[in-house]
């Protein structure tokens, strides 16, 4: 296991903020993995894991360790008429564990194509997109419990799946590092093309919708709406669509008749957070390096040499115009490291 003292993290994380960390560790065995967490509870520093750095803003340098995630492999666990158990390594790329699906014609995952990350960052933050989460795919997890360094299996319910978030990212926060992800995928596709985006994709180039078709779509579609984090420093959607209750959902209608809103159950709406953005008038609003991504204001960029303050102020005076406005408390998706 190599200790490497001082290194740079702008290419290691997808927003390239240049900052420094400590200690930087890649791990690629659970031996190293252990021999790692053996060195950080001996000095008792900080520790971070990080994926593909695509979901993290720092904002400062990091006193502590860095633990890169590097461990690769895939096995195919089972197999019957219908489905397909796959059993992969966190630290593999999630685009290309859908792409190598999609080439083998197993389906579930093809609308998360092009999202960026590990396949172990995925279950942390039930990744989802075009009508599709991780959490209608995924069998059961493995993760080294970080306090004991043993291995325990989670099952699908035991996640505690919602909406962009898990037990991971609950009562057991910084507790766990995944290890392996089980996928149950289907030999038979079930698609799922009910996202208004993708079927007006698939309409307009005449293309029947097929597995292949769908994962071309997701991925023509994101190209067009999101920057690329190789050429534009981004982590994605920055905030999660708000969540508000009916009664509220009922009287913002009222004030603004434009306003998208989707249902969830008898008493909860779900309100895009990219209207209520543009509505504040951030949307392609940019200062120095620091903005806001002219096609999905959801998305805060670094056009070159942004410190992590600068986005985090950013956002902070994007939650504070929301509020004022709608009285909406926005909540950033992406995690804030100080
Ligand atoms: N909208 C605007 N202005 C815009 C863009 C969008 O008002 O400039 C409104 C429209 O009403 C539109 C709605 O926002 O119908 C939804 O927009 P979009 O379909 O682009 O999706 P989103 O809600 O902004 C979510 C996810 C994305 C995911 C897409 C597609 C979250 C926080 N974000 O974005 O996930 O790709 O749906 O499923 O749930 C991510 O998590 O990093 C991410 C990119």
């Amino acid at each position: 296991m190599l200790i490497q003292s001082s290194v740079n993290l702008k290419n290691y994380n997808t927003f390239k903020i240049d900052v420094n960390t400590r200690y930087f560790v890649e791990f690629c065995s659970l031996d190293e993995l252990r021999e790692a967490l053996t060195f950080i509870n001996q000095h008792t520093y900080p520790f971070l894991i990080l994926g593909g750095g695509s979901n993290i803003l720092f904002t400062s340098d990091f006193d502590g360790v860095v633990l890169k995630n590097t461990l690769k492999g895939k096995k195919i666990l089972q197999e019957d008429e219908e489905h397909i158990w796959i059993k992969v390594q966190s630290g593999e790329n999630w685009h290309k564990l859908v792409e190598y699906c999609v080439n083998n014609h197993w389906s579930g995952i093809e609308n998360l194509a092009l999202i960026p990350g590990t396949v172990g960052a995925a279950p942390i933050q039930n990744i989802g997109a075009y009508g599709t989460e991780i959490q209608e795919v995924l069998e059961s997890l493995e993760a080294l419990h970080i306090p004991t360094l043993h291995i325990h299996t989670f099952l699908n319910p035991d996640c505690q799946f919602e909406y962009r978030n898990s037990i991971f990212k609950k009562q057991y926060l910084n507790q766990y590092i995944i290890l392996s992800v089980t996928l149950k995928l289907r030999k038979k596709p079930k698609l799922n093309y009910s996202y208004a985006d993708v079927q007006q994709f698939l309409e307009q180039n005449q293309l029947e919708p097929s597995l292949v078709n769908i994962y071309h779509a997701v991925i023509a579609i994101r190209k067009e709406k999101l920057p690329d984090p190789a050429m534009v420093g981004n982590a994605g959607s920055f905030f999660k669509n708000p969540y508000v209750t009916l009664d509220h959902a009922n009287t913002l209608k009222k004030l603004y008749p434009n306003m998208p809103q989707y249902p969830l159950n008898e008493d909860t709406v779900k309100i895009p957070a990219a209207w209520l953005i543009e509505q504040c008038g951030w949307k392609g609003y940019r200062n120095q390096d620091f903005g806001v991504h002219p096609k999905q204001p959801l998305v805060l960029v670094n056009y070159a040499n942004a410190s992590g303050m600068q986005i985090y102020e950013l956002a902070q005076n994007i939650m504070i115009s929301v509020k004022n406005k709608f009285n909406i408390q926005l909540e950033p998706e992406v995690h804030i490291k100080p």
